[in-house]
């Protein structure tokens, strides 16, 4: 690794020669990885289209950075530790070759399954193993993955599979959840009826249980191994042909599939991983997030092989069996660097510190966090309790979108600021804007947070659809790529992230457009509209709280319709975005146009009633009232 920043000042340095000869800085970093063929372009770029192209002409496999040039030098070290759900289950180590042959299998498995360079394969799996195998064996073989959160339910499933017309489904009987086992091949089945692109079902056995077979289209991924070598020689593709798919939600429609490139992608994972973590040869790295969201992508398969590093993959919840299992694991595993999300240490922090205590967490150097702004009370409770106060925190601002982390401190080179992102990696250009996409200058100032400048892991287009990719995040501020969250700039020059700005909830992390919810909602026969927005909750960071409108009165208040309500969101969605609160109403604030005024909704449920605004406009100011009378607390 020649391109880890090691203090301060090289830290500045290293920023205004990204900024001063992006070129020149890419290529010094691009030039520590493995390529087949070396790029003749650098980057081609046009935010107006917009069409990015990094490292054009360049040849490679990434698959061939992440496990075969790691063979000779780190064939015995470990790669991955896999930590099962029940702690007395036997944990798996797999060294870098024996990943490397359990990918090669998965490869040539998927081959005979008739998977080409190209194609798409959902990926619908649970924390085992066998997740990451079939991810890097899709990279291995130039195959698309598109891996879907194992929460999902079965509609969501079909409509990801169909939007980008999987050929080949990777799945597993079942799966655990702390104390719960849940099915997830007959999810899988009831989504392949609305699938007809799907021709053949891949089903890992983690449960023993007995599955529905249809024969000539499942096949059990255990049977299949035994018919397969261990060798499998890598699909050379181009620097720009898609590594994969992910899907996420936005404010409008349904969620849309972010498509990443290869090399960009490759470059900017291994890169960040190095520096943000400040990654050091021994190191036991464990990033809790699940690989079926962009964190689990980047920073438990892709950056963390890149570097030859001991990544953990943990199948279980941090609550079972007691809320002392994230502890237990870091002490199990000796862990040095340790990456969740802020929802799980504030869940934590509320069960007591005296679960932590119970460990010794002498081997943690580092901390990291991700997915929301983290709160100062749990920035402090996590540096002071679990980092004992000497390892460094760092959060960690980024987006499916961007592939990898864009804002944040370099552990133990950095300035921190309990709540703040902090500065930008070399290679990134954030600025702040106005309503009118004037840049703001200056520090201390608070606008919309966009990036001025290509890095190699941004979004390449969304799947099928480059027009949406193009209004979503590339035609609200002209030349600028728009983020969807708003941030202050600090008088350091630090950035702090306020939120989201447009029509999504983070819940615990995870993303949801308003209008999904709501959608999900008026499937239910007896709701005849529906708002839904986001207020602050103590543990998940939002809760979701939804105004419905019945057309049958008599049902108000009655929780049989609320829970059939619930019922639709976990139908349409997943049980991870049942909302926390239904309240039922009359009618919703509406200007004479018929435009649903969030705004007031958002104060109610805040319980900001004195500062609802002017709302003698709306259609039926009375309305309001109403809303406010029946509030949820
Ligand atoms: C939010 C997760 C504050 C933000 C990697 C962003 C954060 C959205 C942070 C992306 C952070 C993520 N501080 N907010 N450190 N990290 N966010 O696509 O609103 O699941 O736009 O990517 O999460 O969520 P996504």
């Amino acid at each position: 690794m020649n391109f880890q920043i090691t203090s301060e000042q090289e830290y500045q340095a290293a920023y205004n020669k990204s900024v001063d000869q992006p070129e020149e800085f890419w290529n010094d970093i691009a030039s520590n990885f493995h390529w087949r063929e070396k790029w003749h372009t650098t980057l081609k770029w046009n935010f107006e289209t917009p069409d990015v192209r990094w490292f054009d002409g360049a040849k490679l496999n990434i698959t061939e950075n992440c496990l075969d040039r790691h063979l000779e030098q780190r064939g015995n070290k470990i790669a991955l530790i896999w930590e099962p759900n029940d702690p007395k289950e036997r944990a798996l180590r797999y060294t870098y070759r024996e990943l490397y042959q359990n990918v090669n299998k998965m490869a040539n498995i998927l081959k005979n399954m008739g998977v080409k360079k190209g194609d798409r394969v959902c990926i619908y799996l649970p924390m085992i193993p066998e997740l990451s195998f079939t991810v890097l064996a899709c990279a291995r073989i130039g195959a698309i993955h598109s891996v879907v959160f194992a929460g999902f339910s079965a509609n969501s499933v079909a409509d990801r599979i169909n939007d980008s017309q999987c050929t080949v489904v990777v799945t597993s009987d079942g799966l655990n959840r702390g104390a719960k086992q849940i099915p997830v091949k007959s999810v899988v089945d009831e989504a392949l009826e609305h699938c007809p692109s799907v021709e053949k079902v891949l089903v890992v056995d983690r449960l023993g249980w007995p599955v529905n077979i249809h024969t000539g289209r499942d096949f059990w991924y255990h049977e299949e191994l035994k018919t397969v070598s261990d060798q499998c020689e890598p699909t050379i593709v181009e620097a720009e042909d898609p590594l994969f798919i992910l899907y996420t939600s936005g404010s409008t429609g349904k969620p849309k599939g972010v498509v990443h490139s290869t090399a960009g992608y490759m470059v900017y994972a291994g890169y960040s991983f190095a520096n943000v973590f400040q990654y050091k040869e021994s190191d036991i790295y464990w990033c809790t997030a699940d690989i079926g969201w962009i964190t689990g992508h980047t920073y438990i398969l892709y950056g963390p092989l890149l570097q030859g590093a001991t990544s953990v993959m943990f199948e279980g919840v941090p609550t079972y069996p007691d809320p002392g299992r994230f502890w237990q694991v870091i002490d199990k595993h000796s862990v040095n660097i340790f990456y969740t999300a802020p929802t799980a240490i504030r869940s934590l922090m509320a069960s007591g510190v005296d679960h932590v205590l119970a460990y010794s967490l002498h081997t943690l150097k580092t901390l990291g966090s991700v997915g929301e702004p983290i709160n100062e009370e749990a920035w402090h409770w996590y540096h002071t309790h679990v980092g004992k106060g000497k390892c460094p925190v760092v959060d960690t601002w980024w987006q499916t979108e961007t592939g990898g982390i864009m804002i944040s401190a370099l552990s133990g080179i950095s300035e921190l600021k309990p709540a703040h992102a902090g500065l930008p990696l070399p290679g990134i250009q954030p600025i702040l804007v106005d309503g009118e996409g004037n840049e703001i200058q200056g520090n201390d100032v608070e606008g919309y947070l966009c990036i001025k400048f290509p890095w190699p892991s941004m979004i390449r287009t969304t799947y099928g659809d480059h027009e949406r990719c193009r209004i979503n995040y590339f035609a609200t501020y002209k030349n600028l790529y728009f983020t969807g969250d708003g941030a202050r700039r600090e008088a350091n020059g630090m950035y702090r992230i306020i939120g989201r700005v447009d029509d999504v909830i983070n819940v615990s992390g995870h993303r949801f457009g308003t209008a999904e919810i709501e959608n999900a909602i008026n499937q239910n026969k007896k709701v005849i509209e529906s708002a839904v927005i986001g207020y602050p909750h103590d543990i998940k960071g939002q809760g979701i709280y939804a105004y419905v409108i019945l057309g049958d009165l008599e049902a108000n208040n009655n929780n049989q319709t609320r829970d059939e309500i619930i019922e639709s969101v976990v139908e349409h969605i997943g049980r991870i975005a049942k909302p926390d609160k239904i309240q039922f109403v009359s009618g919703l604030p509406k200007t004479r146009s018929g435009k649903i005024m969030r705004r007031i909704l958002r104060k109610v449920a805040e319980g900001e009633l004195s500062s609802l605004g002017d709302t003698s406009t709306l259609l039926d100011p009375t309305i309001v009232d109403e809303i406010i009378a029946g509030r949820l607390t």
